[in-house]
């Protein structure tokens, strides 16, 4: 691929987990250390693209040379990806909390010795990619999405797909044993309309750079959609 191909163009990275307040001490959040999302930012970065990355409280630090808009919630993430567009595509690979907590608590909630539990009540969050996905104007060219499953891997992420609108998912196997979470490695599976292509397990660099590379491909080609 000759140098700077995504010059001139913007793309949206969501990353890491976000972190849902129960009380201003305690959180619930999704595992996720924004390693993935990180490598693919800085890879965008590489190929000439201006890149907004939006990401939660993440293990790995941001890349050099791209936006970062740091949030906590996925209701702040949805409004912060608001805010960036337009985009010419959109990678949301962050493992966003599905639920936030709709009683939280002001103050912090005191274990009163008593033996009553606090009752937490779930409300459901934005899903940012499908609400992406499906913007009547201003959907990004692209829209990349992620599927984290244990089971039934491929099946399941080629229905995600379907159901979120978006063009492309990439699938990866988090059973434990593969030590992919919160690994160096990956072994992703892109799915597209025209069907999966396995990738071997590359390390998340390498995996990266090769999805920057085919989203490059996409924006130049009319790949894609
Ligand atoms: O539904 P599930 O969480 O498995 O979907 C994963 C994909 O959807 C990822 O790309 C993730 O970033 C995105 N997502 C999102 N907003 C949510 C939930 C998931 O953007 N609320």
């Amino acid at each position: 691929l000759p140098a700077r191909v995504l010059a001139g163009r913007h793309v949206v990275v969501t990353s890491g987990p976000t972190h849902e307040p129960i009380d201003p001490v305690r959180y619930i959040a999704n595992r996720s250390s924004g390693a993935q999302g990180a490598a693919i930012a800085a890879a965008l970065r590489d190929l000439g693209a201006r890149v907004s990355f939006v990401t939660g409280p993440a293990e790995v630090p941001p890349p050099q040379g791209v936006e970062v808009i740091a949030v906590q919630t996925a209701r702040e993430m949805r409004e912060a990806v608001e805010a960036a567009l337009p985009a010419d595509a959109a990678v949301m690979a962050a493992a966003v909390a599905d639920w936030h907590v709709a009683n939280a608590r002001p103050g912090k909630i005191k274990k009163d010795g008593s033996g009553k539990l606090p009752q937490l009540q779930f409300a459901e969050n934005p899903d940012i990619l499908a609400w992406i996905s499906r913007l009547e104007h201003g959907r990004p060219a692209l829209v990349v999405g992620f599927a984290a499953e244990t089971d039934d891997v491929l099946d399941n992420a080629a229905r995600k797909r379907k159901r979120k609108g978006c063009d492309w998912i990439v699938a990866n196997d988090v059973n434990p044993e593969t030590g992919i979470m919160g690994g160096t490695e990956n072994a992703v599976t892109l799915i597209s309309e025209e069907g999966a292509e396995s990738w071997p397990r590359l390390t998340k660099d390498e995996v990266a750079r090769r999805l920057a590379g085919r989203i490059a491909e996409a924006l130049n080609g009319g790949e894609g959609r």
